[in-house]
Formats: structure tokens, sequence, C-alpha cells
């Protein structure tokens, strides 16, 4: 579907799974890839960013197989669409092979900047790629620690096609200093290959998904505060003990859509059941509920040796909003949850101001110059900061046409501020929602949104 009109309607209601997380599903196929035997992959997301990873790593001579047998009674059948579960078969830490051709990572910031830190210390060479999207953003901020752990690495100034020529490495001590878990976890992939210990220092907790799957599959890996040490290890566990299946959660960033959604559409309610409440990634819940929303957490599954990862049901029901102020640390915890704030200010009674935010600039595209100007077009009172902006509300939205740019995130988030304007809202450009959440439609549409 290349477009979508969208008519204001009736509440939301139901209880709905969403698909697999994507950040645990990229990190789940690499780290399967390396280890030394098969891993078995349930819920793994099978969106066009994730299968860019696939791709990258079937080019290596990886062995992936979706495994026909795992009937997954916690999924909703009408979705089949986008569950997966997969065989990885890992061929070990020096088992990548040389890739005849350049890697495409096509729109995947995290498949470039991960793959970055795998591959700098192989034994060959290899360029990796992407679409004109990919190539527009920075990977200066990749290749930079890991050309002090001996890497050698060129950027076409500063973006990709990156040139990676296999080294050996050295472990280093490294000071992060834009808080980006794609770059801390290249710099640990990265570290697994080298001599000696690699530490990390973050200036702000980032999601820790990497650290999380490490330890499961055996790397001496420790994290205290701001600080993670690794030391380097000769083989990796498969991230799944036999006959059972490491089950990814359901995306959080996915369910902030559906969340918000039922927040501000009168009457609502929806459940998302099984979904990542990992704490790096809860800033959005967390202002919501600032703002007033009545959002309920049930924590279901906490660490459990297969999922490591945990997992609750979400619940967020209509209600009345406040602006708020977000700076800080708290920026970093929902750092892709942006665009679908912006859409929940702009019925809060007050201004909500985002300052620290400056990474928007340089996510799939500028989130704050687009957000600020599709929502303008709804009506909403909106402007941009060099580092966020600030909304004052609540505002009627109207009807108009707008533009995802290509992003997901802005997709959807306009998806949904489409269900409360007065008139007919059309979207642009929304194929691009399969980057991150095949499926986001039909489950709108079964909790009753008038999307067609
Ligand atoms: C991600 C980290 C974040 C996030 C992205 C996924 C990850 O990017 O925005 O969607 O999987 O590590 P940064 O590391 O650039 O902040």
């Amino acid at each position: 579907m290349k477009y979508l009109h969208i008519h204001r309607g009736n509440p939301l209601c139901g209880v709905v799974k969403v698909p697999g997380d994507k950040s645990i599903s990229h990190r789940a196929l690499l780290l399967s890839a390396l280890a030394s035997g098969m891993s078995r992959i349930s819920n793994f997301l099978h969106s066009h960013d994730c299968l860019a990873t696939q791709a990258c790593l079937q080019a290596m001579g990886i062995e992936i197989e979706v495994d026909q047998q795992n009937n997954d009674s916690h999924q909703l059948s009408s979705f089949d669409d986008f569950r997966s579960s997969l065989k990885v078969f890992g061929q070990g830490l020096h088992g990548l092979r040389r890739p005849a051709l350049m890697l495409n990572c096509v729109r995947s910031g995290t498949t470039m900047r991960l793959l970055t830190g795998m591959l700098a210390g192989q034994s060959f060479d290899c360029i990796l790629t992407g679409d004109r999207q990919l190539l527009r953003r920075p990977m200066e901020r990749v290749a930079e620690p890991l050309r002090h752990m001996g890497a050698k690495i060129d950027t076409s100034e500063g973006h990709a096609p990156l040139y990676i020529q296999g080294q050996r490495l050295s472990g280093i001590h490294h000071n992060l200093a834009i808080a980006s878990a794609q770059v801390k976890s290249a710099i640990l992939l990265a570290g697994l290959y080298a001599q000696g210990t690699t530490t990390v220092r973050i200036p702000s907790p980032i999601r820790d998904h990497t650290e999380r799957m490490l330890s499961l599959m055996g790397v001496k890996l420790e994290s205290r505060d701001t600080l993670t040490t690794l030391e380097p290890t000769d083989s990796l566990s498969p991230i799944s003990r036999e006959d059972e299946y490491f089950r990814i959660p359901g995306d959080i960033s996915s369910a902030a859509f559906l969340l918000v959604a039922a927040i501000i559409i009168p009457n609502s309610e929806i459940n998302i059941v099984g979904v990542g409440v990992n704490p790096t990634r809860m800033g959005l819940l967390d202002v919501l509920r600032e703002m007033g929303a009545n959002i309920r957490v049930e924590e279901v599954a906490s660490n459990s040796a297969v999922a490591c990862e945990p997992i609750g049901n979400v619940t967020g029901r209509a209600s009345a909003l406040r602006g708020v102020e977000i700076k800080g640390d708290t920026v970093v915890r929902m750092i892709d949850e942006f665009p679908i704030l912006a859409v929940a200010a702009t019925q809060a009674h007050g201004s909500t101001i985002v300052h620290d935010a400056s990474e928007l600039r340089v996510k799939e595209t500028d989130r704050i110059a687009n957000i600020v100007s599709e929502l303008l077009k709804l009506g909403a009172t909106i402007e941009p900061l060099p580092d966020g902006f600030i909304v004052e509300g609540p505002t009627p939205l109207k009807g108009a046409n707008v533009s995802s740019y290509g992003d997901h995130r802005l997709a959807m988030a306009l998806a949904v501020a489409g269900l409360i304007a007065e008139q007919e809202v059309f979207i642009e450009d929304i194929e691009c929602i399969n980057d991150s959440f095949p499926g986001f439609v039909q489950i709108m549409q079964k909790l009753g949104a008038d999307y067609e």
C-alpha cells in the first residue's frame, strides 16, 4: 500500500500483540551467526530493516532457515505475515566468509553500524552500502572509535559506502561522546575479536540488548552504571538452548503508536501483550504518565533464560494530558518515540518542550524538521528548536495531505494523528512502515481505526 486515507472514527479498543523488537531481532541474528552452533529464534521481526541484516549474513555464508515447526500459541493468527521463527546456523567467531559483492544494508542504520564493528576484526575486506536515506547518515561516529582499536575503515566523507579492511584489533577504553547504542554495540562486537579488555563509558543509560545477549552467550561482560567491560573470547554459545527458542519480545517502540492512540482518542482502551519492558526503553511511558496518561504495565517475565529481557503487558486508556518538559537522560530512553510524542503533545494542555534531542536530526530523516512541518499542516501549534521542539496545546487537528518522507516512525505518528483530525487525512508514502512494523495498518483496523 502506497497511500493511507484516514477518517476520524470510533474509539480504539482491544487486546493485541505487536511484532518482535527491531533492535533485539538485529542482534539475535548477528550474534547467532557468530555462535558455535545452531540458535532458534522465535517472534523474529520480519521487517525490511531486519531482512537487510539477514541478507548481509547470508551473503557471508550464514545459513538461516524459517523454522516451520514453531506454532507459538501466544501469537494472533491473523498477524501471521510478520511473525517468524528462525534457525540460524552459527559458524563461530571466525566462520564468516568474504562476501562476493558489497553488503547492502538498505535503510537500516542498525545493520550498518553493528556490522561495521563485527567486520572490523575479520580476516577479509568488504564494503557496506545502503540506499539514499542511509548514505546520508553519519558513520564517522562508529568508524572513529574502531580505528582506535586498529580497524581500517574508510568512509565517504563521513558517510557510507564504508570500506572495511579486516585487521587485528586491540581492546580500548572509550568514552562515548554520543549516547548511541549502535556505536556502543559496534565497539563491543569488535571487542570480541580484540586483544585485551574493551571498556566503554556512556554519557547516559542507553539500550543494553547487546550486553544482555552477549552475557547469555557466555561472554565475560560486566556493566556497572555507565561503564561496560568486555573480555575477548574464542567462542560464543548459541543464544537458545537445545529445543528452546530465544523469544523476542514485542517492540515497545511499535507499541508506542498504539498506546498514544488509546490515550488521545476518547473512550479508547488498548492492551498490548508480550511487549519488551526493558527500563532503557521506557522513557515514553514515564513521560506520558507525567503528562497524566492512564497507563498500566504488568511485568510477566523477567530475565528469563530464553529471552534475557523483561516482558510485560501494557495498557493505555483515554486520558486528559498536560504539557511537560523533556530533556537529559529521558530523551535517550525514548529516542525513537518523539514523532508520536509530538502528536500526543498537540492534545495536552499547556506547553510540551523537548530539549537535548539533536540526534533526531540524523535519524532516518530529520525528525525535528519533518514532524514540525507535517503537524503544522494538520493545524498543530508546534515550532522547531535546534535540539527539539515546542508544542502548545490542546489544538483540534484538521484534514490535510501529509508526507512521511519515507520515515517509518513519521508515517505511523501521522497515521495516529489522522484519527483525531476533523477532516480526512491523506498520507503519502507509507510503504516505509514495513521497515519496522509490518501489519501496523491491519492491527489498527482491527482495533477500530478507519483506514483505507
Ligand atoms: C538502536 C539504537 C538507536 C535507535 C535505533 C535503534 C539500536 O540509535 O534510534 O532505532 O538498535 O541500537 P542510536 O544508537 O543511533 O541512538
